[in-house]
C-alpha cells in the first residue's frame, strides 16, 4: 500500500503511466490509503496527525501530488491529473472533516467533568416579610430575648379565655375568626388563632420567670381585604416576664426597639388602650418618619402618611394583666412583666413605602425582586 506514498515523490513522467484509466488507478490507490488512516484516527494528536500529513501546506501528500504529478504532467494528461487530483483532494478533505465532526461529538459525549464549575441557577431570595421578622428578631435577640413558636391551629382557650377573654367577652367580636369544620365527634371546636398571644400562655405554661420569648407567625382575621387588611398577616408577639419587671423596662425596651428598627431619631410615645391580658394597656406611636414628625411633607402641604398628626400608630402592648398569671400558675404577687404584638406586615409597609398589603401575597416577582 505504502508504495503509492513512495510514488508521490516521483514526477509524473516516472510513473509509468499513459492512460487516463492509469491515472485514475493510482489515484484510488491514494484514496483507499487515505480513507484506511482515516478509520484507525481516534485522538485529537491522530485528527491533527491526519491533517498534516495528507492536507498540510509543506509536503502534505496533496501537496507532493500537485508538484509532482500534476505540475508536471505533459499538456495531454493534465487535464486528466487534474480532474482526479481535484476528486482526491476533495475526498480527503471530506475525510478529515468527518474526523473532526466525529471529534466534537465524542467531546460533546464525554463523561462529566465534575471539577468544572456548575451550571448557576438563579435562587430566589427571602421574601421582604421574611426578612423583616429577621430584622427585629435579631434586634430582640441582642437584649436577650429567644425565639418560639406555637401552632396556628388553636383552641379557644388558649386564643381567648386564657388570655382573660371571656365567652361573653365583647373584644370576641373583631376577633371571631375561622373555626374549623371537625368530623363528628372530634373534640372541639378548634380555629385559626386570630393573634400571636396564645403562644404567651403557651409558653408561660411550660417555663418559670425569667420570661424573655418573642414569638413571629401568622395570624388569621375574618377580614374582608384591602389596602391595609388581609385575612392572613404576620405578629411577632413579646414577653417578658420575671419578678422585678417595671413599666419603664417597658417602655425603654419598647423605644430601643422602635430606634434599632425605624433610626436613632425616631421618637415614641404611648397611649392608653384596652387589650382584656394587659393592664395597662397602650398603643404605641412613632414620630412619623416620612415627615419626620412634622405633620408637613416635603412638597409642603400635609403629611399624607400621617395625616398630618406627625405620628404613626404602630402596635398595641402593656403589664400583663395579673389575671393571666392565674392561668399559668404564676404568682401574680411575685412576678410582673410586659407584652406586645407587632404587626409586621403593617412594620415592613412603614419602612419599605410599601401602600397595598397585598402586594405581599400576590407572588409578583417584579415586586419581590425590589426587597433581594
Ligand atoms: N394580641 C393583640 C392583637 O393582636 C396585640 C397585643 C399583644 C396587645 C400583646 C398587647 C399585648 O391585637
Amino acid at each position: 500500500m505504502t508504495a503509492i506514498l513512495e510514488k508521490t515523490k516521483l514526477p509524473f513522467a516516472d510513473l509509468g503511466v499513459s492512460t487516463g484509466g492509469e491515472i485514475e488507478n493510482l489515484f484510488r490507490q491514494l484514496t483507499e490509503l487515505a480513507d484506511a488512516e482515516q478509520r484507525k484516527v481516534i485522538t485529537d494528536e491522530e485528527r491533527e496527525e491526519f491533517r498534516v500529513r495528507w492536507l498540510g501546506r509543506n509536503d502534505s501528500v496533496r501537496v507532493r501530488v500537485k508538484r509532482n504529478w500534476l505540475d508536471t504532467a505533459p499538456k495531454e494528461m493534465r487535464r486528466w491529473v487534474g480532474t482526479y487530483f481535484q476528486y482526491f483532494s476533495e475526498h480527503v478533505e471530506s475525510a478529515y472533516s468527518y474526523v473532526k465532526l466525529a471529534g466534537e461529538i465524542l467531546e460533546v459525549d464525554k463523561p462529566e467533568d465534575l471539577s468544572l464549575p456548575g451550571v448557576i441557577r438563579p435562587i430566589g431570595t427571602h421574601h421582604l416579610i421574611r426578612q423583616v421578622f429577621q430584622e427585629i428578631e435579631d434586634i430582640f435577640f441582642s437584649i436577650g430575648f429567644s425565639v418560639v413558636e406555637g401552632p396556628e391551629i388553636e383552641t379557644p382557650y388558649y386564643n381567648f379565655e386564657a388570655l382573660n377573654i371571656p365567652e361573653f367577652h365583647p373584644v370576641r367580636d373583631d376577633m371571631d375568626t375561622f373555626y374549623l369544620e371537625l368530623p363528628k365527634g372530634a373534640p372541639g371546636p378548634l380555629l385559626l388563632r386570630t393573634h400571636t398571644s396564645p403562644v404567651q400562655i403557651r409558653t408561660m405554661e411550660k417555663r418559670q420567670p425569667p420570661v424573655r420569648v418573642i414569638v413571629p407567625g401568622k395570624v388569621y382575621r375574618r377580614d374582608n381585604p384591602d389596602a391595609t387588611h388581609s385575612f392572613m398577616f404576620h405578629q411577632i408577639e413579646g414577653l417578658a416576664v420575671d419578678s422585678d419587671i417595671t413599666f419603664c423596662d417597658f417602655t425603654g425596651t419598647i423605644d430601643y426597639f422602635v430606634k434599632q428598627f425605624f433610626g436613632e431619631s425616631v421618637k415614641t410615645r404611648f397611649r392608653p388602650s384596652y387589650f382584656p391580658f394587659t393592664e395597662p394597656s397602650v398603643e404605641f406611636d412613632a414620630s412619623c418618619i416620612f415627615c419626620e414628625g412634622t405633620g408637613t411633607a416635603k412638597s409642603g402641604g400635609t403629611c399624607g402618611k400621617c395625616k398630618g398628626v406627625g405620628w404613626i400608630e404602630l402596635f398595641g402592648a402593656g403589664m400583663v394583666d395579673p389575671a393571666v398569671y392565674g392561668f399559668v400558675n404564676y404568682d401574680p404577687k411575685k412576678v410582673s412583666g410586659f407584652a406586645f404584638g407587632i404587626g409586621i406586615d403593617r412594620l415592613a409597609m412603614l419602612k419599605y413605602g410599601i401602600d397595598d398589603i397585598q402586594a405581599f401575597f400576590q407572588n409578583d416577582v417584579r415586586f419581590l425582586r425590589q426587597f433581594p
